[in-house]
């Protein structure tokens, strides 16, 4: 898979992107993310990007023109399966659309600044708007990177265990059951028995029950889905 991500603040981006799992996955040629400055495609001798809003209002706008080059060169270069602006105005990203998403070949991110985008960049190149939650944060740059991150944790062979990808909380709609590690004993507290017991069909049973009583106690609406 490629990921193309449109930036004003690249920088903000280093960290996620180099470390860990994501960083393997990379190594391991599964996944090529290019992060593009949006400020290279600028205008004029001072590169502007952004511009005062029509009709006033505070905050700076992007502007259409840098945003529209950068994304016509690089959808000159290939075909991109979605063209996905982040921002706090659109639906709640979930798992459901994290899995459909890490089925594709290409993918190009935007990530908005300041006051948001020309209006017409969404109206003419986006096939997706994604939001990460209802707060607002000081730009898309995050939330690209945790769209990503949930993206490229699903690509086969970027977990170890592939299992664990499939079992994790909203795969099924349910959160996941508690996990333990030794000691089985701290100062008291006790893992729960079933878990030791070496009984693996008593130890699905227990963790199901769990995951249901957890998912009824934080999160009800999940099982009306
Ligand atoms: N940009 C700023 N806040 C955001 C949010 N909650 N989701 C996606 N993009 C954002």
């Amino acid at each position: 898979m490629r990921i193309d991500i449109i930036s004003a603040s690249p920088q903000l981006l280093d960290s996620p992107f180099n470390h860990s799992i994501i960083k393997r996955a990379q190594k391991k040629g599964l996944v090529d993310i290019v992060i593009h400055d949006l400020r290279d495609y600028g205008l004029g001798n001072y590169k502007q990007i952004d511009d005062s809003p029509f009709g006033g209002g505070a905050g700076m706008v992007l502007m259409i023109e840098p945003i529209a080059n950068c994304i016509d060169q690089l959808k000159s270069e290939r075909d991109y399966d979605e063209i996905i602006y982040v921002t706090p105005d659109a639906p709640t990203l979930n798992q459901k659309t994290v899995n459909t998403l890490s089925l594709e070949k290409n993918l190009l991110i935007l990530t908005g600044h300041y006051k948001g985008v020309d209006q017409r960049i969404r109206d003419i190149y986006m096939t997706k708007e994604i939001s990460i939650g209802d707060y607002v944060l000081t730009g898309g740059e995050l939330p690209a990177a945790i769209l990503v991150d949930a993206i490229v944790r699903l690509i086969p062979g970027v977990i170890g265990d592939e299992q664990s990808a499939l079992t994790d909380s909203f795969q099924d709609n349910l959160l996941s059951p508690p996990v333990y590690t030794r000691p089985a004993d701290y100062k008291g507290s006790k893992v729960p028995e079933v878990l030791l017991s070496g009984n693996f069909k008593k130890i699905d049973e227990w963790r199901e029950e769990k995951a249901l009583e957890k998912t009824k106690s934080t999160r009800p609406d999940l099982l009306d889905e």
